[in-house]
């Protein structure tokens, strides 16, 4: 999986403004390394109608080293800048200006690496001199998912909207397909049209 990360485009001090396109696809699936689920691949079909222009990076949570997330708010209060692969993905998220969350429907809900990833966004609001919630204010969030029933992932979608507008994200709505099997969803004729037209 790519993992071309631009260079942040959030530095302390950074004035706000139009910059160019970036997405993100966080893919949260728990496949074994180089095993592409149907996720993955129908946000691939998605990210192919992406402009030229637009630059994307691919980063799958499973092939990074996530720590758990402590929560220091009622004790020190602030956390550390991070590093390693957390740090990786704190750049890759402020650099980005759409974040797509690649994320099958685990027990209804979302994927423990994803969780984790987002618990740490509450690490991020507390970091000295990381414009965490400035600049997750100027983007764009959206969700691609496959699953065995589109009706029972709507309370993980909900969730996933409800983190965008607390952090005043965009949201920029989801696309499902039915799951399975790896290469399952690529007969749901349905989402494979949807995903050409997703970005609009
Ligand atoms: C741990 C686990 C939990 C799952 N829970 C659900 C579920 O609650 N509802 C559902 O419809 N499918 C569930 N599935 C099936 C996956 O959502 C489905 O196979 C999906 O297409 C997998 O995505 P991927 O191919 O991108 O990895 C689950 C699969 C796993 C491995």
């Amino acid at each position: 999986m790519s993992t071309a990360t631009p260079s942040p485009s959030a530095q302390p001090g950074t004035p706000l403004g139009p910059r160019p396109r970036h997405v993100l696809f966080l893919v949260s699936s728990s496949r074994e390394p180089g095993q592409q689920g149907n996720s993955e691949w129908l946000a691939r079909q998605a990210a192919a109608a992406l402009p030229a222009d637009v630059g994307q990076t691919w980063l799958s949570l499973n092939e990074l080293s996530l720590p758990p997330f402590v929560d220091l708010r009622h004790t020190v209060g602030q956390y550390p800048a991070p590093e390693g692969d957390l740090k990786t993905l704190l750049d890759a998220t402020l650099a980005a200006s759409d974040i797509v969350f690649v994320s099958p429907v685990y027990w209804f809900s979302i994927p423990a690496p994803m969780k984790t990833y987002l618990d740490h966004w509450s690490g991020w609001l507390r970091t000295p001199g990381v414009p965490f919630k400035t600049e997750m204010a100027q983007k764009t969030l959206r969700v691609i998912s496959t699953s065995g029933d589109r009706a029972k992932a709507q309370p993980m979608f909900d969730s996933y909207r409800l983190c965008a507008q607390f952090l005043g994200m965009a949201w920029g709505g989801e696309l499902w397909g039915k799951g399975g099997a790896p290469g399952a969803v690529q007969a749901d004729t349905e989402a494979v049209a949807q995903a050409a037209h997703f970005w609009r």
